[in-house]
């Protein structure tokens, strides 16, 4: 990290302590406390992390006043406009925008990975009908380390690339197989004539009994989808990856962390409790009720799609998603959709109110996409996993950039100790 002479200097207790301050190339500097323990024999306090940086990385920005967010750079909105996801894949893994022939080499290579290892439907068929998509996706993503040995060991680079570009690949995989299974159909192979949003699709409903052709539309909204949910900064899920890659856990485990993050409703299962809120308030006359409980301190319901950690603003992802939304309700003719009416006049009327406007809580990317997803056949209990193969290279790419930083230490945080002090065992008698 390249220093500055800019010093924070706190004092305490008769004791001075000089800190450096680090500046970003955009956003907040940082006070660099690391050697404050040694110094001053004191920890900062810090639960949520509502002000603490946890790590270095140039992959993405967010600006949650001005509701920007930045991949390498480039705003959400263009990417999300001109480019596709595994362009993105590209721009996330290595930096730079890839020339034609980087790009083509690029899917190719992830085009010839998207097929499991025979021997994991076995694993898959140990689960009940019943499970959810995500139970299945975190026990068989921590599986694939069992199935690829040979990109398992994170000090060689060309097994951190090869893991790289399986995770990638077969997630989409994975969830596919975990929704057909749920729906007991048999699984759909993937295609390699098919780009990869379109794969995905037919993996998930195409049949045997009949042939199944992708709309080009909803490939494209599923891209879209794919594309604004690929990565977000060091968001919950992505913290729990460089933690579990900070120990040296292979890859595969370290994403399987990451998905059992994800699924928590106040992270990426928000989009499936969205959906399930718009469907228990029903009918646009309730929609008063349930802003009056959201608002109630004493009622521990939130409106799920609202709200964020970051953006104080306009979540720039549910813009443009509001978009592909409109876009795929009119494609399939389903615009007057009473839950799309319950989720625009919601957003109307939460918008409309102080207590959301004085706390700041736009919708985020959550609220849109639950209903873009549902629209497109899925049910609730695929929105989370859909999330999480988008996430992936997020994950992932986030998990290389720690593995090559020079500064990596095992994360390991301290706490503030309320608990008994020093005292003698008892024996049962005497208790
Ligand atoms: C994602 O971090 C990321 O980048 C995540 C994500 C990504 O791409 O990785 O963007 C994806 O997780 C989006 C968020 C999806 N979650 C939801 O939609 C669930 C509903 N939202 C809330 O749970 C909440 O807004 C969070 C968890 C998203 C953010 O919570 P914070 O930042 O910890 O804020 P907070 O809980 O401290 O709330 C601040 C105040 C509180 O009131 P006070 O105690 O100050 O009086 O706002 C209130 C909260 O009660 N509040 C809400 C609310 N969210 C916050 N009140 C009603 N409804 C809500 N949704």
């Amino acid at each position: 990290m390249a220093d500055n002479t800019r010093t924070a200097t706190l004092t305490f207790d008769g004791k001075t302590i000089e800190m450096p301050i680090h500046s970003p190339s955009v956003g907040p500097d940082v006070i660099d406390i690391r050697k404050l323990y040694a110094q001053g024999d004191v920890f900062t306090y810090d639960p949520g992390f509502t002000s603490t940086a946890a790590c270095s990385s140039d992959i993405t920005f967010i600006d949650g006043v001005k509701g920007e967010l930045l991949h390498r750079g480039y705003p959400i909105d263009q990417l999300a406009e001109k480019s596709h996801y595994l362009e993105v894949c590209y721009l996330l893994l290595y930096g730079e925008l890839p020339t034609a022939t980087e790009l083509e080499k690029f899917e190719g290579h992830v085009t010839n990975h998207t097929m499991v290892h025979e021997q994991m439907m076995n694993f898959f068929r140990g689960f009940r009908r019943d499970a959810h998509p995500m139970a299945i996706m975190t026990g068989v993503v921590g599986a694939m380390s069992a199935f690829y040995h040979d990109s398992t060991d994170i000090a060689d680079p060309k097994q951190r690339e090869i893991a790289t570009i399986r995770l990638i690949a077969k997630l989409p995989t994975i969830a596919a197989m975990a929704y057909k299974y749920s729906i007991g159909q048999p699984f759909v192979y993937p295609r390699n004539d098919l780009d990869y949003a379109s794969n995905f699709l037919r993996m998930c409903f195409a049949h045997p009994a009949e042939d199944y052709q992708v709309d080009p539309i909803l490939s494209r909204a599923m891209d879209r989808i794919l594309t604004l949910h690929a990565d977000h900064e060091q968001n919950a899920s992505t913290s729990t990856v460089r933690l579990a890659g900070s120990s040296g856990a292979n890859p595969f485990a370290c994403i399987a962390a990451g998905i059992a993050c994800l699924w928590g409703p106040a992270h990426g299962g928000a989009n499936q409790a969205c959906l399930e809120m718009l469907n228990e308030i029903g009918t646009v006359d309730r929609i008063p009720e349930f802003i009056a409980r959201a608002k109630d301190k004493e009622d521990p319901f939130r409106l799920m799609g609202f709200g964020h950690r970051v953006y104080k603003n306009f979540d720039p992802r549910a813009k443009v998603l509001k978009q592909s939304a409109d876009e795929v309700l009119e494609l399939l003719g389903v615009e007057d959709n009473e839950i799309l009416q319950v989720a625009m006049e919601l957003e109307k009327q939460a918008l409309a109110d102080p207590y959301f406007a004085e706390k700041k809580l736009f919708p985020n990317v959550d609220f849109y996409s639950g209903i873009i997803l549902e629209a497109m056949g899925f049910p609730t209990s695929m929105f989370t996993p859909i999330f999480a193969l988008s996430r992936t290279v997020g994950w992932i790419s986030q998990w290389q950039e720690m593995i090559g930083d020079p500064e990596l230490k095992i994360g390991r945080p301290r706490q503030l100790y309320k608990g008994a002090t020093l005292r003698d065992y008892t024996d049962v008698e005497n208790r």
